[in-house]
């Protein structure tokens, strides 16, 4: 599951970040904007509860509304975190998302689940099921 967290939304690069994902061809299964709760928000950066950059991280991602995204590919963890780049901006490879778009990891503009473990837990925090729709539905009778 992809967020275009705050900055992201708040700086326009909505269309930048979800062009990455459709161009390198996965396939988009949900998509909407929202507001995040802060118990969403406590729930799903739970691994990071006590942290001294919790707070602050669940505040951002309510600060505004986000996008969620659920996207679908052969290997689409891996290479979605790719595309997203590493968690300091600083670090990240330019060519990346955070490498071309982010300075601080504080505000570093997306959020990818890291495993498949991860990804369905997040997905539920932040979909139903009438928000998703599998793949042969998506993409109909126009690729096969
Ligand atoms: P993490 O899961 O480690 O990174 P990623 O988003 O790459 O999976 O951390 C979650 C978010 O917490 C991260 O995107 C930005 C924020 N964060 C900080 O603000 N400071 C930090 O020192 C760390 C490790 C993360
Ligand atoms: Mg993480």
């Amino acid at each position: 599951m992809i967020l275009a967290k705050a900055d992201a939304v708040v700086r326009g690069l909505v269309g930048e970040i979800l062009a990455r994902f459709e161009r390198r061809g996965y396939t988009i299964l949900g998509l909407k904007l929202m507001h995040v709760t802060q118990d969403q928000a406590k729930r799903h950066y739970a691994e990071h509860d006590g942290k001294p950059f919790f707070p602050g991280l669940v505040d951002y991602i309510t600060a505004t509304p986000i996008v969620a995204m659920v996207i679908e590919g052969e290997d689409a963890i891996e290479g979605c975190r790719a595309t997203i780049g590493a968690t300091n901006p600083i670090k990240a490879t330019p060519g990346t998302i955070r490498g071309d778009y982010g300075q601080t990891i504080g505000r570093n503009l997306a959020h990818g689940s890291d495993s498949p473990e991860s990804a369905q837990r997040e997905v539920a925090i932040f979909f139903n099921d009438q928000e998703l729709f599998p793949r042969a539905h998506v993409l109909g009778d126009w690729i096969s």
